[in-house]
C-alpha cells in the first residue's frame, strides 16, 4: 500500500498499489481514472455542509431603545441569527453532489455505490441519487440495525443507519450473492435440516451489532463501521482482484475488509488522524 499525502498527489494518480489519500475527496476523486471501480462506499459525516445563515430582526419594547413606535412608544431591535431547517439539507447535498457525481463517473459499467447514511437525511440524498444514476438505477434500501446505547422513552428509539444502493447500469451491474455469508432461519424448524444448516440469505434488513469498547476490530476511532457490515457490501458487489473506492474512509474499515478479500482499494481522508489510524491498521509502506 502507498500513502500520499496533498501535497504529494500526482495527477492523474495511477492504479497500481493499494492507495491511501490524505486530501479533501473532491480534489483526489477528479484524478482517479474514470471507470475503474467495481464499488465505491461512501460514509459521509453528517451535516458537513455549512448552512446558511439568515438574518432577521426581533424587537422588543424598551424605553432606551432606537425606535419610536406606535403612540410615541419606544423599542430596541436586535438582529438575530436564524438557520433554516432546508438550508441545512440544501447545503448538505451541495457537498454530497458533486463527490457522487464524480464516483458516478468512477465506478465501471458493472459498478455500484453504496452511501451510508442516518435515517435523518437519507431521504433527501436518495431524491439526488435518483437524479444523478436515474430511478431504473435504485438498487436498494438496505436498513442496517443495532442495538446498542440509551433509550429514549419519548418516541421509538432510533437504532438503525440506512444505507443507499444505486448501480451504474442495471443491466450490466456485478452481484455475486452465492458468496456473501448466510443467516439463521427465523423458524428453522419450517426448513428441511439442509436448508435450516445452510440458512437464508440476508434481506434488505441487517442485524449487526456496532463496533464494541472490547472489540478486536476497535481502532479507537469515532464513527468506525462495522467489518461485518462492509464485508457483506464488498463481497456482493466486487469481484475478486476489483477496486473498491472509499472517499471518506476514516479508519479504514473498507481497506481492511477489501484486503482480507482480496480486492483492492482507495482510500481517502482529509483528516490527519484518520490517515494516521487507517495506516497503522492497514500496514502503511509509505511514499515519500
Ligand atoms: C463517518 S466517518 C467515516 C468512518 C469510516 N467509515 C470508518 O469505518 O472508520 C467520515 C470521515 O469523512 C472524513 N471527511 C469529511 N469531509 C471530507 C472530505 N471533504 N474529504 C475527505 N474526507 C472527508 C472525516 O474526516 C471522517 O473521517
Amino acid at each position: 500500500m502507498r500513502t500520499f499525502s496533498a501535497v504529494t498527489l500526482p495527477d492523474p494518480i495511477a492504479l497500481d498499489d493499494d492507495l491511501l489519500v490524505h486530501g479533501d475527496n473532491l480534489d483526489v476523486l477528479g484524478r482517479l481514472p474514470a471507470g475503474a471501480f467495481d464499488l465505491v462506499y461512501l460514509d459521509p459525516p453528517f451535516n458537513t455542509g455549512r448552512a446558511q445563515e439568515r438574518t432577521t430582526l426581533r424587537v422588543r419594547a424598551d424605553p432606551e431603545g432606537g425606535r419610536t413606535g406606535f403612540g410615541g412608544r419606544r423599542y430596541a431591535t436586535e438582529e438575530v441569527v436564524r438557520r433554516a431547517f432546508a438550508d441545512v439539507f440544501d447545503d448538505y447535498l451541495a457537498f454530497l453532489g458533486p463527490r457522487l457525481e464524480r464516483c458516478r463517473e468512477l465506478l465501471a459499467e458493472h459498478g455500484t455505490l453504496y452511501l451510508h447514511l442516518d435515517p435523518r437525511e437519507s431521504h433527501y440524498a436518495k431524491i439526488l441519487l435518483d437524479d444523478i444514476f436515474g430511478r431504473d438505477c435504485f438498487l436498494n434500501e438496505i436498513v442496517w440495525a443495532y442495538d446498542f446505547g440509551a433509550r429514549t422513552r419519548r418516541r421509538w428509539p432510533a437504532k438503525h443507519d440506512t444505507i443507499l444502493v444505486y448501480v451504474k447500469d442495471p443491466a450490466a451491474y456485478w452481484f455475486d450473492s452465492e458468496e456473501v455469508d448466510r443467516e439463521p432461519y427465523m423458524a428453522p424448524g419450517l426448513q428441511t435440516p439442509e436448508r435450516a444448516a445452510r440458512g437464508k440469505l440476508p434481506t434488505d434488513v441487517w442485524w449487526h451489532t456496532i463496533v464494541g469498547t472490547t472489540s478486536r476490530e476497535r481502532t479507537g476511532y469515532p464513527t468506525q463501521k462495522p467489518e461485518g457490515v462492509l464485508r457483506r457490501i464488498v463481497t456482493a458487489s466486487s469481484r475478486p482482484d476489483g477496486w473498491c473506492l472509499d472517499p471518506f474512509c476514516g479508519s479504514g474499515t473498507l481497506g481492511a475488509v477489501a484486503a482480507q478479500l482480496g480486492r483492492r482499494f482507495v482510500l481517502v481522508d482529509e483528516s490527519a488522524e484518520a490517515i494516521e489510524v487507517a495506516g497503522a491498521r492497514l500496514g502503511d509502506a509509505r511514499a515519500a
